[in-house]
């Protein structure tokens, strides 16, 4: 972006919404919401109706979640940190089981682990991707290892079928091949290998929390899968344990779900404005030597739940920390760091893990950084964040 451009356009003034580094709201809401919300209150207004639970929004929007996902079925439920929890039960885990999942995350699949009784075996990520790197994943597998938790993190698939391969090649002893979960509560929309995240693997949990690429008004899940035996056990897990086992209450509401319809029809076009602007940012910011814009790998398709970009090495750390505030201070411009490893950075984490050492996630966490994106922003605002970055990237530069 020239520097006459990039004057222009920050003379002009400053951000038309002063966006959060993730915006609290991620998607798209209208009067469609509204009115489905308030239908569906007129209609269990009546006390032969109510708000029951098995009802036909929650059947219909977990049969259109399905055929979004291309899985054979999917649960609704209210959230999924729940969800996690969920995944994780299903596999019966006993003491000293172990799962892999990266460090470089959000907490909520690590706690999902401990949750259940089994140990958590950080790894490392993909500094491209910020997906968990095979490599290292089948460098801590162990006879003990039950599952690869696969967090696609920030809109991106992770390589699922990698993960496949490597839970075919080191069977457990008892359980046989490793379970490959999916944590895709970032990443609802996004595409691997020609179909949509949540079909490869065991399952997949969804967040459709406020600020995710859809949210049934604020919280809310699903988990989508082919294996009908485990959608079987999941529904029992949400509602008191069925007529058999365990359970207790996950369920979604009948309102949620309807306001989930509505969503999911928009779903598409979303991911669309997220990838329009995320692809015409990454054309102005080419030539900013500084800075990596997110890696898209040619068998996937990236939802830009976030826009996560790197500094150069060299700038790791307190150079990447001043030009965060830079962006903020002189151009009003927020970004987030999603996420420092947790391993180090959650003590109640860190007392599970002990000493563990991640060097290639202390670095690329040193390094990253997302500017907030989002289905309605302006073109204008778009522009703006990418005259801002090239502004402040040179004011960081020329401090040297
Ligand atoms: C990667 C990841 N997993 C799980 C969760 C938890 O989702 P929920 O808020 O629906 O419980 C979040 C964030 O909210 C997340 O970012």
């Amino acid at each position: 972006m020239e520097q006459n451009r990039r004057r222009q356009i920050l003379d002009r003034g400053g951000l038309e919404i002063n966006w959060p580094g993730e915006p609290l709201l991620g998607s798209a809401y209208g009067e469609a919401e509204i009115e489905v919300v308030t239908q569906t209150i007129r209609e269990s207004m009546d006390p032969t109706v109510g708000f029951g639970f098995i009802c036909r929004e929650i059947e219909e929007f977990e049969a259109a979640f399905a055929a979004y996902c291309g899985t054979a079925d999917a649960v609704s439920i209210n959230g999924a940190g729940t969800g996690l929890d969920m995944a994780m039960m299903c596999l019966d885990l006993e003491p000293g089981d172990e799962v892999i999942c990266q460090s470089v995350n959000f907490r909520a699949a690590p706690m999902a682990i401990v949750g259940q009784g089994a140990r958590w075996i950080p790894c490392e990520v993909d500094s491209r991707t910020f997906q968990a790197d095979p490599e290292d994943v089948e460098r801590r597998v162990t006879p003990r290892t039950r599952a690869i938790f696969a967090v696609h993190m920030n809109g991106l698939s992770s390589p699922i079928d990698d993960y496949l391969e490597i839970a075919e090649r080191h069977p457990h002893p008892k359980h046989g091949p490793l379970k490959v979960i999916g944590d895709a509560a970032r990443a609802l929309g996004g595409g691997y290998k020609g179909q949509k995240i949540g079909k490869a693997g065991w399952m997949t949990v969804f967040s459709f929390h406020t600020q995710k690429n859809m949210t049934t008004l604020g919280e809310g899940g699903a988990i989508a899968t082919d294996d009908t035996e485990v959608a079987k056990r999941l529904r029992q897990l949400r509602q008191f344990g069925g007529a058999e086992g365990w359970g207790s209450n996950y369920k979604m509401t009948k309102v949620q779900a309807a306001v989930g319809m509505v969503q999911l029809r928009k779903l598409d076009e979303m991911i669309e404005s997220r990838r329009r602007l995320a692809k015409a940012r990454d054309e102005m910011l080419a030539g900013l030597e500084e800075l990596i814009t997110p890696y898209e790998p040619q068998d996937c398709k990236h939802s830009y739940y976030l826009y996560t970009l790197l500094v150069q090495q060299a700038w790791a750390g307190k150079k990447r920390d001043r030009l965060m505030s830079i962006l903020r201070e002189d151009f009003g411009v927020n970004t987030i760091v999603a996420n420092p490893p947790v391993h180090s950075t959650i003590p109640f984490l860190k007392q599970h893990t002990g000493d563990c050492s991640l060097p290639v996630s202390e670095e690329v966490a040193a390094r990253l950084f997302c500017v907030a994106i989002h289905p309605c922003m302006s073109d204008a605002d778009n522009e703006y964040l990418c005259a801002a970055l090239w502004e402040t990237v040179e004011k960081v530069r020329d401090a040297r």
